[in-house]
């Protein structure tokens, strides 16, 4: 499976990495110690010592270093140990790989690519769940399935219409009309305008509206959508371009969402939802995070499915459909990505 190595990964939530605890977390199969030190500062160290391979996140925090706690090893937050008890020399090669590490937007990302490219203008810009203009709940998934399928997933809403019909409330409309799908850098833009869903809340302002929904699919696997109603009209008016956020009428909500890979058949999702502090409160947000735990089970239970038919299948081959156009888009970044820097290539998980 190829990954996208030279990018920013999400680790965890923010508040989940307590000060002096250190976590262990798997990224692309890798074990990595992620903790906080005395000054606050966020680390991220192999999780697995140099000594006998015991994980460093058996260790103790100490001031900004790491002790190994089977026989005591030191490691400063470069990975290279300071101290070896009952020895004086240290030898060259007693260090552990150290990771870029950044805390933004409420997630802790992992560089997990060559360190002298770690360039936190790359992170994603997600709306972190402290943003005061959002109410968003938030949660995570642990999948028994490869990453890359949850990021087709993300990329083909087409399966809205018949996965989340009831959880969603989603239509028909997901599946018959295509969106507008736009290249990036690093991503796939993805853009529509839809009807507004039939169970829709009437909105404060008693006029027919209709939505606009558009997200941004990021390597090594982020999406971040916004969506809200303006009055019926304003595609045509607007030639069926972008609208301004702030001109929507109701209904205005964001999701910021992650999948990272843990490993081979196995990989973690990571999601933000609910409305803008001037279209919902809490009531809203907890009503949003009720339909979004229902579908995202819907999601997981197709998913995980379809990873045990590919797995049984002996040379498991796809066939494309007019749906899989930002699929196919993001996929070939990937591998684009992947060539540029071979030793992405190289990833087993
Ligand atoms: Fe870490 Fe021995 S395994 S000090």
């Amino acid at each position: 499976m190829i990954h996208v190595r030279n990018a920013w990964h999400v680790a965890a939530w923010s508040s989940d990495i307590a000060a002096e605890k250190p976590s262990a977390i798997s990224i692309l199969g890798e074990p990595v110690v992620i903790w906080r030190s005395a000054s606050g500062t966020i680390q991220a160290l192999e999780d697995r010592c140099v000594h006998r391979l015991a994980p460093l996140s058996l260790g103790r925090c100490e001031g900004e270093s790491l002790r190994c706690m089977y026989h005591g090893l030191l490691f400063g937050p470069d990975g290279v140990v300071q101290e070896i008890p009952g020895q004086e020399l240290i030898p060259a090669r007693a260090r552990v790989r150290s990771y870029p590490v950044a805390d933004r937007h409420d997630w802790i990302w992992v560089w997990m690519g060559d360190p002298a490219l770690a360039d936190e203008a790359l992170i994603p810009p997600a709306v972190g769940i402290s943003e005061p203009e959002w109410i968003l709940g938030h949660g995570q998934l642990d999948y028994a399935a490869e990453a890359r399928l949850i990021c087709d997933n993300l990329l083909d809403f087409s399966h809205l219409t018949y996965v989340h019909a009831q959880s969603f409330g989603a239509g028909p409309e997901f599946a018959e009309h295509q969106p507008k799908i736009t290249p990036l850098e690093r991503g796939v833009r993805v853009s529509r305008w839809i009807p507004a869903p039939a169970n829709s809340p009437r909105n404060p302002h008693d006029v027919a509206v209709e939505a606009y929904q558009t997200y941004d699919f990021l390597v090594p696997g982020v999406l971040l959508m916004w969506s809200g109603n303006y009055p019926e009209g304003t595609a045509a008016r607007l030639g069926d371009l972008a609208p301004e956020m702030a001109d929507a009428l109701s209904g205005l909500n964001f999701t910021s969402q992650a999948v990272t890979s843990t490993g081979p058949g196995t990989a973690r999702y990571f999601f933000s939802w609910g409305p803008h502090c001037r279209d919902g409160d809490d009531a809203k947000r907890d009503m949003m995070m009720v339909m979004a735990g229902q579908a995202f089970a819907e999601d997981k239970t197709m998913i995980e499915a379809q990873q045990r038919v590919i797995a049984a299948t002996p040379d498991p081959q796809i066939m494309p459909t007019a749906h899989d156009r930002a699929v196919t888009l993001y996929n070939r970044l990937v591998e684009r990505l992947a060539r540029d820097n071979p030793a992405e290539l190289e990833s087993a998980a």
